[in-house]
């Protein structure tokens, strides 16, 4: 079995390699990533020289590239996670997430149909369905709730899955989608609001909040994201889209505010700043279609896997000191400014 992983040098896409690498000894494993601000060889350190895996420098949107590659390997999977991920810089700058979010996932299917891969799995997100009330808890996320999408992230996100369900439906694309909600652990870029927060705090720089912080998401450590792909690749049906989330409301306070906690900082640190523009009240997802069809059970509380994910960055600022490169420091000053 060949297994292709789009923005496999990505934070949900390097935790997936690690994860298929390991449980699948007589699997390929081949990554695909074009190593954009947000790609970082060193998180495929602990697989490279497996000898069931194999890495390439490409760009999804680059057609010519990705037939060929498809032909020569004859890829049996595809899961694509490739994609402009950051909400913030779809604000700023919403073409390359339409280019590589769209465009992208279109030349792979091209390619998938042209070598009759037998899977194109799409990753997506529940930001596709928009926001939910925060005054009303009882309401989530399920896989027939419409499409509503408040930033230019989620609506090329939510445009590439109307392409995969079109593909399935005019070409007969063996395709799934998942759309997971938040996800937190180690080889998280420090863009995102859980690394950031933790980068920031071990350096004593103030902790930006958007608004009044009472945002809600529902987090999912990573690695319960990769069993869900995995369960879903092999057992889930043609056709269908599957939520994922794993029920850990928090808003974005609660959140510092633990992890302030757990690094023995003071809540001094905190500043709240401008609000996010069409700023997402809440995610919530019903997972309950996943689990009732495919038996998938996340195993990590967010208690216990922010503590998990607070000592992995500690032990490893090397990491997240090497993709802070000079690209990384104009965004974050342009941003925060
Ligand atoms: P990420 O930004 O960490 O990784 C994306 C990867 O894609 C990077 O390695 C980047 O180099 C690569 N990439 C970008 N453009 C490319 C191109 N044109 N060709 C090849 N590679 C390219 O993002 P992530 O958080 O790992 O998210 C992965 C996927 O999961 C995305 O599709 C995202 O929409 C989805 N998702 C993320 C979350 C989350 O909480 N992070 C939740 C649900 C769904
Ligand atoms: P983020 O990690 O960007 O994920 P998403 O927007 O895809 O949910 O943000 C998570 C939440 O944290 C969101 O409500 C925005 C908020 N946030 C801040 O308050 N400050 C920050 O500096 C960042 C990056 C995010």
């Amino acid at each position: 079995m060949k297994i292709l992983v789009t923005g496999g040098a990505g934070f949900i896409g390097g935790n997936f390699c690690h994860f298929m690498v390991s449980k699948y000894p007589n699997y390929k494993i081949i990554a695909l990533d074009a190593l954009t601000y947000a790609g970082n060889l060193e998180t495929l350190e602990p697989v490279m020289l497996k000898e069931n895996f194999k890495f390439i420098k490409g760009d999804i949107t680059d057609r010519r590239f990705i037939f060929e590659l498809f032909e020569l390997e004859k890829f049996d999977i595809v899961v694509n996670f490739a994609a402009e991920s950051h909400v913030d810089r779809s604000i700023e700058n919403p073409e390359i997430f339409i280019k590589t979010n769209i465009l992208g996932t279109q030349v792979l299917m091209d390619a998938s149909l042209n070598t009759n891969v037998n899977r194109f799995h799409q990753v997506s997100t529940d930001e596709v369905y928009g926001d939910l009330p925060l005054d009303d808890p009882a309401l989530l996320f399920t896989e027939n709730t419409p499409i509503s999408t408040s930033s230019p992230y989620s609506a090329s996100k939510a445009s590439a899955d109307l392409l995969v369900q079109a593909y399935f439906k005019t070409f007969k694309l063996p395709m799934s989608i998942s759309r997971c909600s938040n996800n937190y652990g180690p080889y998280h870029f420090p863009e995102k609001l859980i690394p950031l927060m933790i980068k920031n705090a071990l350096t004593n720089q103030t902790l930006p909040i958007y608004g009044k912080g009472d945002n809600v998401r529902d987090w999912l450590h990573v690695y319960d994201h990769c069993t869900a792909i995995d369960l879903i690749i092999h057992k889930g049906k043609v056709g269908e889209i599957y939520n994922i989330g794993g029920q850990n409301e928090r808003t974005n306070l609660e959140v510092v505010n633990i992890i302030l906690k757990e690094l023995n900082k003071p809540q001094s640190l905190i500043k709240f700043v401008s609000d996010r523009k069409g700023h997402d009240l809440r995610y919530a997802i019903d997972a309950s279609k996943i689990k009732s069809e495919l038996g998938w059970k996340p195993i990590y509380d967010f208690d216990i896997g922010i503590k998990h994910t607070v000592k992995w960055y500690l032990e490893n600022q090397k990491w997240v000191n090497n993709i802070i490169s000079g690209e990384y420091i104009r965004f974050m000053e342009k941003h925060y400014s």
